[in-house]
């Protein structure tokens, strides 16, 4: 395998179409999924469906998923990882970027294993057919119950804190023990957002490193606990890729101190935290590149030591399912502020993507039915949610658009349907999965009556 050198082909410009022959290109450097393409009638197509297309076959907004790009990232960390690490690997999928039967099923058939944080990841994985022995768990607040669901499963288990361990060590069983890996801050620092940032000493997750030689004796003494790895994740939305050869270097002395503890110590996991291309501004290692990094990092760093190569696990999210995505919305009216600011308004927002208001993140977009329209004014686009913050895309230069045009956000795989919520009541858009032409759907639209699943009407407030 050769890194990759594509960058200067990507298309970097209004309509950010990836190159013809896109087979080589790291999805998480593409703006739009690897199929899209403008097709006949100047409207984009992805997965050879025509968005504005699938906008009126299954409504409005709609999130539409790329099969071909999701398999290609999979195969790309699958077989870089082969290529440059010289043990055992496996790549599992944070499902907590986007977790549904559908996409878990694709994940699945390229190999990957799975990281769930809670016990509805946990039971959606394992409703989508996922072998529990390629299930790790994680979360900073299990309760006894996601605990003792996994235990039963035979899920490893992801261990962050304490308290974890002591129900862990009352519940498993002496005669099957249960695999935990410890997870750990290894107090290494990125450049990511705040709150996306993990690794750094001072966060909520994992134990601190004084703690761990006493971590590893009380471990080394459970009967039920088969303390086989060390985990770290350093943060998300990554583009450095010095964080990631650094802690190498930090997890493979933690298993050195580990095993003279006395612990099995079989697997390394290095978290996820790759990024991607949201605008093009952005400027991230290819998969290829950063699983180099990564892989030769830990391979070094037992050489140096003279241990033998763990299993090496990686847990990417974003940059698996991030470009595969778009999301389709159906532009609805305007308003000019002379000398101020221009707001289009689309039948969407917040509440399929809260990440603009949560985070403050940047996307682009493309208008979907005119593709080869060029940019022509500066618009700020806004979302239907009651909340002046909801904005989609701040001071975006599009081409000029009328109501009933489709404009698509990019890049929306990630932490977009995960973090969707029912905000105002609007239902969550449905979901299509697309390839060669065939448009399949994953998630249905919620309708009004799911809105009201949940609630319930006391008798006596009745009218
Ligand atoms: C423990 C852990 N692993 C993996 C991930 C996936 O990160 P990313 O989507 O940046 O690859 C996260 C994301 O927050 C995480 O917290």
């Amino acid at each position: 395998m050769i890194i990759s050198t594509e960058k200067s082909t990507q298309n970097l410009t209004y309509p950010y179409l990836p190159p013809s022959n896109s087979s080589t290109t790291s999805p998480n450097q593409s703006l739009l999924p690897l199929t899209a393409k403008t097709n006949d009638r100047d409207r984009l197509e992805v997965g050879g469906c025509d968005v504005t297309e699938l906008l009126q076959q299954f409504g409005s907004p709609l999130y539409i998923l790329d099969e071909v790009t999701l398999r290609t990232a999979c195969g790309q960390y699958r077989d870089a990882f082969k290529h440059y690490y010289p043990g055992s690997s496996q790549v599992i999928y944070a499902s907590k970027a986007w977790s549904c039967l559908a996409v878990c099923a694709v994940i699945a058939q390229e190999g990957l294993g799975f990281d769930v944080v809670s016990g509805g990841e946990l039971y959606t994985t394992l409703e989508a057919g996922v072998s529990p022995e390629k299930i790790y768990f994680h979360g900073n607040n299990k309760s006894r119950e996601e605990l003792q669901f996994a235990v039963d499963k035979d899920c490893a288990i992801i261990v962050d804190n304490w308290l974890e361990l002591q129900i862990l060590a009352e519940i498993t069983d002496p005669a099957k023990p249960t695999r935990i890996l410890l997870r750990l801050t290894p107090g290494i620092e990125c450049h990511t957002h705040e709150y996306i940032r993990t690794g750094h000493i001072d966060s909520k997750f994992g134990f601190d490193p004084n703690q761990l030689p006493e971590v590893f004796k009380f471990v080394a003494q459970q009967p039920g606990l088969n303390g086989i790895g060390l985990h770290a994740h350093i943060g998300s939305q990554i583009f450095e890729r010095q964080p990631h050869q650094d802690l190498g270097g930090v997890l493979v002395d933690w298993m050195a101190k580990a095993l003279d503890a006395g612990l099995p110590i079989s697997e390394l996991n290095i978290g996820g935290g790759l990024g991607i291309r949201y605008t093009e501004a952005d400027d991230p290692p290819s998969i290829e590149e950063w699983v180099k990094t990564a892989a030769e990092s830990v391979a070094k760093a037992c050489d140096d030591r003279g241990l033998a190569y763990p299993k090496l696990i990686s847990e990417p999210g974003r940059s698996l399912i991030g470009s595969a995505c778009i999301t389709a919305y159906t532009v609805g009216g305007r308003k000019t502020i002379p000398d101020i600011r221009t707001y289009i308004t689309v039948d969407g927002g917040m509440s399929d993507n809260p990440r603009p208001i949560t985070y403050q993140s940047v996307y682009r977009a493309v208008v979907g039915n005119r593709m080869s329209a060029k940019p022509s004014e500066i618009v700020t686009v806004a979302g239907k949610h009651c909340e002046s913050g909801d904005i989609v895309l701040k001071d975006a230069h599009l081409p000029l658009t009328e109501p009933g045009d489709t404009l698509i956000i990019l890049a929306t795989g990630a932490y977009n349907y995960s973090m969707a919520s029912n905000y105002n009541r609007i239902g969550r858009p449905a979901a299509v999965l697309v390839k060669d032409g065939d448009a399949t759907i994953i998630i249905n639209r919620e309708t009004y009556a799911d809105l009201l699943r949940q609630d319930r009407l006391p008798q006596r407030l009745k009218p």
